[in-house]
């Protein structure tokens, strides 16, 4: 009988990646943070020991950029070594496995996009600690799983999105003047819902390999402030302005745009759009409360 594990079923990609999951009727285990924590390793091997799954989608990690650079070690622990432990395990098991991973491992080389061909080399710790999290996964269970890299992600909707677009969406209702965002810094985004149809699919295929999924299009955060502040019709201004006016911890790459040459061509519901037409299908959740 499948047995599917879960992990980081609460973030903002794991919520709809259970609910698709459920519809599906698949047979899933989403551990509490008590009886599964991403920086104890033993906790994590007798959960699994326990379970002795069929499949692990690995979505839990340290997603905060700035955190990771102040403390690598950090970053280490939760992107990385726990891949590998419960990489590990997966073997042991022979579960397929499948780790996200992000368009941050990108950017040193300063080209606009990459595709799966190309080596990643990245600017900052967290994207150097989920390589390194790949790569564990390719050694211990190369032949049994799947690298999905996603680029700027949005989802949550609006109880649950505290990234980029929940913070604009907000400013829009509070009803500020002036919206200020970032036009030097270029990326491509990922429709978490999106992505997690396309994740349930690719478990039930039993999919092998690394891809790169995001909607087409390279795109700044101002045009996206832009495009939240045409569908929510605001009516104050969005000005642009340069990224060292909001000076973090980590740096981040001038282009971190991801496009893949291996995502399966079929027209499907999972299939990624381009990105103003993907984003406005997200807003759809803001806008529907109204
Ligand atoms: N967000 C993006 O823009 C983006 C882009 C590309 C790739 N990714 C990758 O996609 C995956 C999902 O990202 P997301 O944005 O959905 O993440 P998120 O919203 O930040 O959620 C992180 C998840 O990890 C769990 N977690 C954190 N520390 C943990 C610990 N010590 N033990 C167990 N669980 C722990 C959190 O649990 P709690 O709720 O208990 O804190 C939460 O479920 C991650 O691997 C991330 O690296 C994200």
């Amino acid at each position: 009988m499948e047995k599917i594990l879960i992990t980081g079923s609460t973030g903002m990609l794991g919520r709809y990646v259970c609910q698709f999951a459920m519809e599906a009727g698949l047979n899933i285990f989403t551990p509490k943070r008590d009886q599964f924590d991403i920086s104890n390793s033993s906790l994590m091997e007798s959960y699994i020991d326990n379970l002795q799954p069929t499949a692990i989608l690995h979505l839990a990690a340290e997603t905060n950029v700035d955190l990771c650079e102040r403390d690598p070690r950090h970053a280490g622990l939760y992107n990385h070594i726990a891949t590998e432990t419960i990489a590990r395990k997966a073997r042991q098991y022979n579960a397929w496995m499948l780790y996200i991973s992000t368009s941050n491992v990108f950017g040193a080389e300063g080209k606009p996009y990459y595709n799966e061909l190309d080596i990643p080399h990245s600017v900052n710790y967290y994207g150097r600690s989920k390589f390194h999290g790949e790569n564990a996964l390719r050694t211990w269970c190369g032949r049994n799983s799947m690298v999905i890299r996603a680029g700027w992600m949005i989802g949550g909707g609006v109880q649950h999105d505290h990234k980029f677009v929940g913070k604009i969406v907000q400013q829009v209702r509070d009803g500020v003047s002036d919206i200020r965002s970032v036009t030097d810094k270029y990326g491509t985004i990922t429709n978490a819902l999106k992505l997690a149809r396309f994740i349930v699919r690719s478990l039930e295929e039993r999919r092998l390999g690394t891809y790169h999924y995001t909607s087409s299009g390279l795109v700044n955060r101002f045009e996206i402030a832009r495009e939240i502040a045409e569908v929510l019709s605001f009516k104050g201004t969005v000005s642009p302005v340069v990224s060292a006016e909001f000076p973090l911890s980590a740096p981040r790459p001038s282009f971190e745009g991801i496009e893949s040459i291996y995502l399966p061509n079929e027209d499907s519901e999972w299939k990624p759009r381009y990105w103003r037409e993907d984003l406005r299908e997200y807003l759809k959740e803001f806008s529907d409360r109204d």
